[in-house]
């Protein structure tokens, strides 16, 4: 990989570093690629993923407008595809996904996030949906998960204005889950991701598909997926051990089966 560092901390854990930092990692098809070949290779043993970017200065500041700039239709059609793929399959990885970021979040960057399970942020992050003052709209799901995150209004207020918000504000508008130092920051990732490492394997897959239904499906529909996973746990050694283990009073010892 050129554009991007793939690296394993731990066997459970798998970090994506957006590796341009001279261009503030910004996105072009190559880098795209790579992030879809990395998802790709993930297996079950991992079960987190975090995305962050290099250096203190960006996440990622966007798609690359150098490489946008003389786009016809047909590629700028061909390059939103790219994007959108790159973040459904984001959504839709049974790994949870969290967003380390670093610094700016710009366009295509503010839309990684919006991908992704959720977000911490260092105190000199900034996001926005800049695409307006570029004359565009925004290209990998700007108009379609930031409402559904953050809310119509505020959504709104981002799309139009494509003003740059704090991370303090972020934080506020629900895009971000905490802020903390810079310095601080891959060790406060690190905390949540240990704390999640500590459930049931099964247990934080299937939470994580049924929050990804319920969030796009009708509540009734949504309800009886629930219904239907809570029911099929109880076919699984994780349920038995994880309750055993409890009324035990000892750490569970979890198989993922
Ligand atoms: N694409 C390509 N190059 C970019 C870039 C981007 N999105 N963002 C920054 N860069 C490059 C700059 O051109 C500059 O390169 P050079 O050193 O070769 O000149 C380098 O990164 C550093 O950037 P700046 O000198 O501009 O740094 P700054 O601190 O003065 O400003 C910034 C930082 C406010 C983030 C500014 O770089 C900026 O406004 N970037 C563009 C942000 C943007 O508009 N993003 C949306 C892109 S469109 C999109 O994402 C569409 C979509 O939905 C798919």
């Amino acid at each position: 990989m050129q554009n991007i560092i793939v690296e394993s901390p731990r066997p459970e854990i798998l970090r994506i570093t957006i590796n341009l930092p001279n261009a503030l990692n910004a996105l072009n098809r190559a880098v795209l690629n790579e992030l879809r070949t990395a998802l790709e290779a993930l297996d079950t043993k991992q079960r987190i993923v975090v995305i962050t970017g290099a250096g203190e200065k960006a996440f990622v500041a966007g798609a690359d407008i150098a490489e946008m700039a003389s786009f016809n239709p047909s590629e700028a059609a061909a390059f939103s595809r790219m994007g959108h793929e790159l973040c459904s399959k984001l959504e839709a990885l049974e790994q949870v996904v969290i967003a380390e970021v670093n610094g700016y979040a710009l366009g295509g960057g503010c839309e990684i996030i919006l991908a992704c399970d959720f977000a911490i942020a260092a105190e000199n992050a900034k996001f926005g949906q800049p695409e307006v003052a570029l004359g565009v709209t925004p290209g990998f799901g700007g108009t379609t998960r930031l409402l559904r995150r953050v809310g119509q209004a505020r959504a709104r207020q981002l799309l139009y204005t494509g003003e740059q918000i704090s991370a303090a504000d972020a934080k506020a508008f629900g895009l971000v889950n905490d802020v903390v130092p810079q310095t601080e920051l891959r060790a406060r990732v690190e905390s949540i991701a240990e704390k999640i490492l500590k459930n049931g394997p099964l247990a934080v897959r299937l939470a994580k598909r049924a929050a990804n239904i319920a969030a796009e499906t009708d509540l009734s529909t949504a309800n009886a997926f629930e219904q239907h996973t809570f029911a099929l746990f109880f076919s699984t050694e994780d349920q038995k051990e994880g309750m055993r283990a409890f009324l035990e009073k000892r750490k569970p010892t979890w198989t993922g089966r």
